[in-house]
């Protein structure tokens, strides 16, 4: 292992968390690129769960650095929660360093960001009401707030005048709720700089450093390619690029440094808030996959929507993100099914089609082409190696192989860090 790139090849929750922690172990170093706290891993060690939604899961190895990129939005107060929470349970957290050129989420943006979905009726986004989006739009209109003004107490009391001001106003005038406080929001930030201030870095030397010194290195991508900015089922995406290029970007690292891209995607296919999902299951099997997977969500709590595999999305994915190989998660949850089935075109009006739309128009009338195969109804969670398998489930996994057109290099059966099978080198 050099320097790999974890993407999310569906539309997030696919288990990247699971996939980052078991890499984790053979890094020296894992890096968080984009989003923000609107993620969530869970992570299971032995018997203990531990729920991240900011802080890189190779937290949890004593001797791993971690790193929260530039293109990472903060929410300090929950960062500050986590590091306590994860302090309490004994993990220390003097190895995690934090971009100064990452962007600080603040009050107004979760305000403005609920505001704006209240708005919007029936085309709401369905977003987690974190205030990323708020905060990213601050970061592109180039009045946002990044670490390294929150650390400087004149910096941030400027930036957080002429912030609140505008932001009160549209608040107030446009959305017709209330606005924040300045001097409330400036005392809380300037305690939370106080117990952050350790922590804040130029992460970009330190990643590159780390690159010419020959470290293995994990870059640890939130959500998933269909909630990318530019490549998603826009408007229903994220307000980040999480798609593997926003690596280099997010952490400040060329595209030259990048050795290998390795996409998660679950043996299904899940999705929370709104917009279309041409495999979405309506029956029985969706409700069986919902419990048997358990798809709530680890930051809301909603329930996801749950469908069957999309090979579309699936050779999407491999060109966007530029695969080398996919990990498939939760292929336990599909066990017990007489039929599991692959999606490996869509159907639009008379046509067949290959490739993934971009018109959602079109996406929400595609009806997916179905193969269908023979399901297994052997407990796998305790196979190890790819032979442990039923064949039904080998056979599956070869055909979501064949249809995405990539390898698969990792099968998780389990929420341990035990129950993985690697089938090729990584
Ligand atoms: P936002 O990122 O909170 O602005 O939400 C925008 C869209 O992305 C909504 O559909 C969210 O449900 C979705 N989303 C954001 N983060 C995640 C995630 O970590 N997993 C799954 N969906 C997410």
């Amino acid at each position: 292992m050099s320097t790999i790139v974890l993407i999310g090849t569906q539309w997030g929750d696919e288990g990247k968390g699971k996939i980052t922690d078991f890499l984790a172990e053979r890094a020296d170093m894992i890096v968080r690129y984009q989003g923000g706290n609107n993620a969530g891993h869970t992570v299971v060690v032995g018997d203990k769960v531990y729920k991240l939604h900011l802080i890189p899961s190779g937290i949890l190895y004593e001797d791993k650095v971690c790193i929260i990129g530039s293109g990472v939005v903060i929410d300090p107060a929950v960062l500050i929660k986590e590091l306590k929470s994860l302090e309490d349970r004994g993990i220390s957290t003097a190895n995690l360093k934090i971009s100064q050129r990452a962007h600080v989420i603040l009050p107004y943006h979760q305000l403005l960001d609920q505001a704006e979905e209240n708005s919007k009726g029936n085309k709401r986004i369905g977003t987690t009401s974190r205030g990323i989006g708020p905060t990213y739009m601050d970061k592109s209109a180039r009045v946002g707030i990044r670490m390294i003004d929150l650390v400087d107490q004149a910096e941030l009391a400027n930036l957080l005048k002429e912030n609140v001001q505008g932001k009160n106003n549209i608040l107030t005038r446009v959305y017709n709720c209330e606005g924040v406080n300045y001097q409330a929001v400036l005392e809380s930030y300037k305690s939370y700089a106080k117990v952050l201030q350790k922590y804040v870095t130029d992460v970009s030397i330190i990643v590159n450093e780390a690159i010419e010194d020959g470290k293995s290195i994990l870059f640890e991508g939130a959500q998933g390619t269909l909630l990318d900015l530019d490549h998603g089922t826009y408007p229903y995406v994220t307000s980040s690029n999480t798609t593997a290029g926003a690596a280099c970007v997010g952490a400040g690292v060329g595209p030259t440094k990048i050795d290998k891209v390795i996409g998660v995607a679950k043996a299904y296919t899940t999705r929370v808030g709104e917009g279309p999902f041409p495999t979405e299951l309506y029956d029985e099997v969706g409700l069986y996959i919902q419990k048997q997977g358990g798809e709530f969500g680890t930051t809301t709590g909603r329930s996801r929507r749950c469908g069957w595999f999309d090979g579309v999305i699936g050779r999407y994915t491999v060109r966007i993100n530029g695969l080398n190989c996919l990990a498939i998660t939760k292929l336990d949850v599909l066990s017990g099914l007489e039929k599991v089935k692959i999606c490996t075109a869509y159907r639009y009006r008379d046509d067949i089609i290959e490739g993934f739309p971009a018109s959602l128009r079109l996406l929400s009338e595609c009806v997916p082409v179905y193969e269908e195969l023979p399901g297994w109804q052997e407990d796998i969670t305790g196979a190890r190696k790819l032979g442990d398998l039923p064949i039904n489930a080998r056979k599956y996994l070869e055909r979501v192989s064949e249809v995405a057109g990539v390898p698969i290099a990792i099968i998780s059966v389990g929420s341990k860090r035990t129950q993985t099978i690697v089938t090729a080198g990584i």
